[in-house]
């Protein structure tokens, strides 16, 4: 019977063979990334959990594992089995020779031809394979990076990590981009934030984080604009408007240092060698008037009142180099929970952190009414029906303090310290208006 368990045949991933001496013996496993004959010998970049090593499988070691690996397709298994060789043409200045091959799962002709590699929207059709190249690998592994710096802000700084319900009964964000759906014999929505449940949880724990999907059912076909993307969400009682921009603001600082720190290798591949650039300074905060007042400067057509889109967003933030927020937007721009200026009752207390060079929104978050007859009154003025969040207000009739949150769109924060032309390319599956396959 075939043996199934390569548990124990490993002895060094990709990355250890850099460390070892010469002539030392290490029995590796992955898949055949590429693959090059040249004369008596083939050349393998063997792909592995960690990362990329060169083969050199030649027929004067081993004419059976030479035959195997000559007719061998790209992203094959293998186990193999050789010596360490510095060699100075070798990616690293290392290869192994390899003295025995075993194909564990052997691949059919692989489909991503150069015709595929071409289209990005083909590219995501087979994303299920193409996945596996070096550049998703490292935006992929730099989004980790991204999450668990977050992570490792929230749970060093006393927050605790809870889960909110994805169905739900009453729109967080405005009706317009909620999905609704059958729920046995009702209605239910997919959630778009979590910061309700938050909310609540604030009361037992002070400052609460999420790390879950929220889904938006937005036709805006932008190049940052997913229809479920990955959410971190943060709510802290006792905390104001300005405090929350400072959580936001050393959160950003905190996940940049964190990824040059432990996602070196990948951020200087994404980056073409750098490292990402580490803010000294305090971001800006200019108030949405100011931000007007820019955009007429440049010729854009906008006026007070009205919400930025992708355009505006993306003209306001190249006047920046640093990342900066935008605070104060009038009420009419803004969900109904949104706590009014005691000094201006036509702005609210909210703001929204844009990337600069032209990438925008990453975060949005502020004040929120903590006093019943004050929500009652804003949910009316909005048009909406208070019966709808009946529990959302009766949290506030039980000792709701003052409090303050934030989202941050994990993809946005990608797009913009890697680069990405579009969120699509740092989600592993995208789900956009065109796209819910694969
Ligand atoms: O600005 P949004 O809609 O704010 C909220 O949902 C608040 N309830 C969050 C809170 O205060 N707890 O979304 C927050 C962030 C945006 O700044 C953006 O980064 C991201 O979520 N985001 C999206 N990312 C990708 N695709 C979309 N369609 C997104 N919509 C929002
Ligand atoms: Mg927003």
């Amino acid at each position: 019977m075939e043996n199934m368990s390569w548990i124990n045949y490993r002895t060094a991933y990709s990355k250890d063979i850099y460390g070892k001496s010469e002539n030392e013996e290490v029995k590796l496993i992955g898949w055949v990334a590429f693959k090059r004959v040249h004369k008596d010998k083939v050349f393998i970049q063997l792909r592995d959990r960690y990362g990329y090593v060169q083969l050199v499988v030649s027929r004067e070691y081993s004419e059976n594992a030479y035959k195997l690996a000559k007719r061998l397709n790209i992203e094959s298994a293998i186990a193999v089995s050789g010596i360490i060789v510095s060699d100075e043409r070798a990616p690293g200045g290392k290869e192994v020779h390899i003295k025995e091959l075993i194909v564990i799962a052997e691949a059919d002709v692989w489909p991503i031809t150069k015709d595929v590699l071409k289209s990005p929207e083909t590219m995501f059709d087979y994303r299920h394979l193409t996945m596996r190249g070096p550049r998703s690998r490292s935006i992929l592994l730099a989004r980790e990076g991204i999450i668990l710096g977050a992570i490792d802000y929230f749970t060093r700084n006393g927050y605790v990590l809870i889960t909110a319900p994805t169905f739900i009964t009453a729109a967080v964000e405005g009706g317009a981009t909620l999905f609704k759906l059958k729920y046995f014999d009702r209605f239910a929505y997919l959630t778009q934030s979590s910061q309700f449940y938050e909310e609540a949880a604030i009361c037992v724990f002070e400052k609460v984080f999420v790390v879950q999907p929220s889904f938006r059912a937005e036709k805006s076909r932008t190049r940052k604009h997913l229809t479920e993307f990955l959410h971190i969400e943060a709510e802290a009682a006792f905390l104001t408007h300005d405090d929350i921009m400072n959580v936001e603001e050393e959160l950003v600082k905190h996940i940049i240092s964190f990824l040059n720190e432990n996602y070196e290798k990948e951020v200087r591949y994404l980056l073409n060698g750098s490292l990402l650039k580490e803010y000294e300074d305090r971001f800006p905060r200019i108030k949405y008037d100011e931000a007007i007042s820019i955009l007429q400067s440049k010729g854009v057509n906008i006026e007070w009142g009205d919400d930025f889109g992708s355009d505006e967003e993306r003209i306001l933030s190249n006047e920046f180099d640093i990342p900066f927020f935008v605070t104060h937007f009038p009420v009419s721009t803004r969900s109904f929970y949104h706590m009014n200026d005691p000094n201006n009752n036509e702005v609210t207390l909210s703001s929204d952190l844009m990337a600069p060079e032209g990438y925008g929104e990453i975060t949005s978050g502020g004040q929120r009414i903590h006093r019943y007859e004050d929500l009652v009154r804003k949910i009316r003025d909005f048009g909406l029906n208070p019966e709808d969040y009946g529990w959302y207000l009766e949290i506030r009739r039980y000792g709701m303090p003052p409090h303050s949150g934030f989202g941050m769109g994990v993809e946005r924060v990608a797009r913009w310290l890697f680069r990405l032309p579009h969120v699509r390319d740092a989600t592993l599956f995208p789900r956009t208006p065109s796209r819910i396959y694969p």
